[in-house]
């Protein structure tokens, strides 16, 4: 297959978009999108999002003032308002009311969660790195909140029933989640025994 070089810039696609909520210095709750998110470790459980810290993104400075923030899963069905706080900005307007969003306070940390979205992670700030244009902020995650509405009967998030809301920068707009392509670890481990079995003949 021919490769083709592409510009030098940021990769982004796809991406889960997360939405990330904290408090100001007057307790009024302030939310931005973000696609720039991953899982940084098993135990402690953490996550990382990077912030762009050259544009005075207000939910990132509540954050470092409070050295908390909850990060939210919308739903497929909160696209809408999930692409709304990610082109507004809460030095502005208040961004979660205009859209209806309530907030209710984290237990674990002083941050707010939003009571809509239906997976939120309560997490306390334990590292940041800034990396040319983003600040990247790893928060250990100390409270895990679901709507019930997404679990199994053993209490595991169900993706189907989240329907997490993929980010694509290439074509710019949103994806939904797709079709279950194999079960996780089967087909490798399948792959490294019949290598096994080969070296043994
Ligand atoms: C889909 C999407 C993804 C975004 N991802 C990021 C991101 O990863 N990092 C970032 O700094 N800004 C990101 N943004 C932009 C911020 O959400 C945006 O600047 C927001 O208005 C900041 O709001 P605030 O000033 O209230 O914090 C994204 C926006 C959208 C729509």
């Amino acid at each position: 297959m021919a490769k083709k070089e592409l510009k030098l810039r940021a990769v982004v696609a796809p991406t889960e978009t997360v939405i990330v909520s904290a408090y100001d210095p007057d307790g009024k709750a302030d939310a931005c999108t973000l696609a720039f998110y991953m899982v940084s470790s098993h135990v402690p459980p953490c996550v990382t999002v990077g912030i762009n810290a050259t544009q005075k993104r207000k939910t990132l400075k509540d954050m470092l003032e409070t050295k908390a923030f909850v990060l939210g899963f919308p739903g497929a069905h909160q696209v809408r308002e999930a692409d709304y706080l990610g082109v507004e900005s809460g030095y502005k307007t208040d961004k979660l009311k205009n859209i209806g969003f309530t907030t209710s306070p984290a237990q674990t940390v002083h941050a707010p969660i939003i009571n809509e979205l239906p997976l939120s992670l309560e997490c306390e700030i334990i590292h940041t790195v800034t990396i040319g244009s983003h600040m990247q902020v790893t928060g250990e995650v100390k409270r895990i909140l679901a709507d019930e509405s997404i679990l199994n009967e053993r209490g595991r998030i169900v993706v189907e029933k989240l329907q997490p809301i993929l980010y694509d920068e290439e074509e710019g707009l949103y994806l939904g989640l797709g079709d279950k392509l194999a079960d996780a670890f089967r087909p490798g481990i399948e792959i490294m025994k019949a290598w096994e079995a080969k070296s043994h003949d």
